[in-house]
């Protein structure tokens, strides 16, 4: 979703500024701007569309002169995607200019009051709202600081705001409800960005600012006020993900490039957890009693952290024997569901910056659950508003459409499985060690499988002209089909639905005739037989049929398949890491021979910070 940049330094800042708008161009835009202060004025450029239609205008930088700058890509929410709405911003006046993430709720009630006060607003924005408020309090103090803390008590929402001010034209100033910020300390400049891929190239010593701060850049550095505008003491953290991990690295799309990442990202999320066959998860200070209290997990998330939730319940049920419902945050906020402190709810979030993860977080914690996140952003909102939390150090995932995150993300819930399971003494010995001696195996079989990326290339050249796609599976089967319905029909856009597979009689069957694929995913052996009846019933109604399936399984499920897809075998518990990898490749393959903008699928952002 929309993204912003802002840089106060030495050098010219719309070459800085347009390098990092590129680089959070994966989070999904549709429109992109730049604004400088030189010599006392501010001079903005922004158009709908592309950040390269945007560097062409202002031809790389050269027309727009200035060392303090902000940029901004924006994701349409209050008024369409035009020139007119895309940031920056500016007041009436034109003394401010702002660019804004987030979503000011209160803006009609504001914009009302200030066209009371004679502003007017040339945008459908809520963002015009804000800088009209900033100028408003400045119009009346003087003072660009009091104007911002002010305004930003009136806003309420969600917002990261980056603010120039024509009257002092060597600061960029900075503040944050809900949506993040990061600040970059740099030598002879600093940095602002919502994400830190926009400014690891040059940084990586950086301060997440905090809710209700003022942040002030210069050339010379960096301040951070609270909202009475005293100064507070910031420490730095210094950020360890390296620049290649932001850059495609020789791949066609960072999606396949993150899909190869798989299994080195797999081993780094457990190996620091497993030693000497005993999963430690010490980091999380939970305490035995707590684990042997819970009563009942909810697991939390969006899209395909969703679908990590999905398998991670059948594994907390089977092996922890603890009750657990895997179920979207943006009802589960809503939902008014039954929670107490014997309820763990388990928010699962590549960013950490979800809005309606966050929103359901709170909501779990208002409601006396504790909450443990799994989440891969070090220092966001999840992880630093959770009760315990657990990274997956995945590195930076760049592709809209989640891989390597949800390989990570899965691989942490079994381990939270064994070690809840095993604290309850729910699992015998002889499985947990099992279980952890194939978890080990587990980076050399996912290796295995990418290493046949060209059957799965094959396959899709055979289907990839299909309108509709069915997934069906059983049990984790069914967790893996949402996952792979989700992957092909968000970058490839063709039409697919996954179905538990007994559920298709009931109704998706009407759908199948002459030509359907329906791609079977049958890697749980104990309900392989009913998932065979299933495949049957598909094909004897015209369907084409794609399974994806272990090496044991093979021999049962190749006569009702026109195409077969096998995986290593492993522990039942672990099959969804094996058994994803190809639905992700295909979908990519798909999406390819189709000619899809696979990195950054139309109308979808990789965080989405508004509800
Ligand atoms: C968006 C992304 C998905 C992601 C989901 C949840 O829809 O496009 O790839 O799975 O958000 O994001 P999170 O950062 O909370 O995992």
């Amino acid at each position: 979703m929309c993204g912003i940049v802002g840089y106060a330094g030495r050098e010219e800042s719309v070459p800085i500024l347009l390098d990092g708008l590129y680089k959070l161009e994966y989070r999904g835009y549709d429109s992109a701007g730049v604004a400088v202060c030189r010599d006392g004025k501010l001079r903005l450029a922004k158009t709908k569309g592309y950040v390269r239609e945007l560097d062409r205008i202002v031809d790389g930088g050269r027309l727009m002169p200035g060392s303090v700058g902000l940029g901004h890509t924006r994701w349409a929410t209050h008024g369409r995607p035009t020139d007119s709405n895309a940031h920056p911003h500016i007041s009436h006046g034109g003394k401010i200019a702002v660019v804004h993430n987030g979503i000011i709720e209160n803006y009609a009630k504001l914009r009302e009051y200030l066209t009371g006060k004679g502003f007017e607003f040339n945008s459908e924005t809520d963002t015009e709202v804000a800088v009209n408020l900033i100028q408003h309090y400045y119009n009346k103090t003087g003072e660009i600081l009091r104007a911002v803390a002010s305004a930003a008590r009136r806003m309420e929402g969600s917002y990261a705001l980056g603010i120039l001010c024509e009257d002092c034209p060597d600061m960029l100033i900075a503040t944050r409800r809900e949506s993040p910020l990061v600040l970059g300390a740099g030598d002879g400049g600093n940095y602002l960005a919502s994400d830190v891929a926009a400014l690891i190239k040059y940084t990586r010593d950086v301060y997440n600012l905090e809710d209700g701060e003022i942040a002030v850049l210069s050339e010379s550095g960096v301040k951070v006020y609270n909202g009475d505008l005293e100064e507070t003491a910031i420490t730095l953290e210094r950020v360890d993900w390296n620049i290649s991990a932001a850059e495609k690295g020789g791949y066609e799309h960072f999606m396949i490039k993150e899909i190869m990442e798989q299994p080195e990202a797999f081993r780094k999320t457990v190996s620091p957890r497993v030693a000497e066959g005993r999963v430690t998860l010490d980091e999380l200070g939970v305490s035995d009693e707590y684990i042997r209290n819970v009563s009942k997990i909810y697991i939390v998330g969006c899209g395909t952290a969703h679908y990590v939730g999905v398998a991670a319940k059948y594994n907390f049920e089977k092996y922890a024997k603890i009750p657990a419902e895997a179920i979207v945050a943006s009802e589960f906020r809503y939902s008014g569901p039954i929670i107490d402190e014997r309820t763990l709810v388990i928010c699962v979030s590549q960013s950490g910056a979800t809005a309606d993860t966050i929103a359901a977080m709170r909501e779990a914690k208002r409601r006396g659950a504790r909450v443990l996140s799994i989440v891969n952003v070090v220092g966001s909102v999840i992880a630093r508003e959770s009760d315990w939390a657990l990274y997956t150090w995945a590195g930076p995932e760049i592709c809209v459409a989640s891989t390597k995150a949800y390989s990570t993300q899965l691989a942490v819930t079994y381990l939270l499985t064994l070690y809840f399971a095993d604290k309850r003494g729910a699992i015998s010995p002889e499985e947990y060690e099992s279980v952890v001696r194939e978890i080990s195996l587990l980076p050399g079989k996912l290796a295995r499988v990418l290493k046949d990326k060209e059957t799965v290339q094959y396959l899709a050249s055979i289907y990839f002209n299909n309108e509709d796609v069915f997934f069906i599976g059983r049990n984790i089967d069914y967790a893996l089909s949402l996952e792979g319905s989700l992957k092909l029909k968000e970058i490839s856009y063709i039409h697919s639905d996954a179905y538990a597979a007994g559920e298709l009689k009931h109704g998706a069957i009407a759908l199948v005739s002459d030509g359907t694929l329906v791609v079977t995913v049958a890697t749980y052996g104990a309900l392989l037989e009913k998932i065979v009846s299933n495949a049957e019933e598909v094909r004897s109604r015209g369907a084409r049929v794609l399974s994806v399936t272990t090496q044991s399984g093979a021999g049962r499920v190749e006569h009702v398949s026109d195409s077969v897809i096998t995986v290593p075998d492993t522990h039942d518990m672990l099959l969804p890491s094996l058994g994803v990898l190809p639905l992700q490749m295909f979908a990519y393959y798909m999406a390819l021979m189709r000619g899809c903008p696979i990195d950054k699928p139309r109308n979808l952002a990789k965080s989405v910070t508004v509800e």
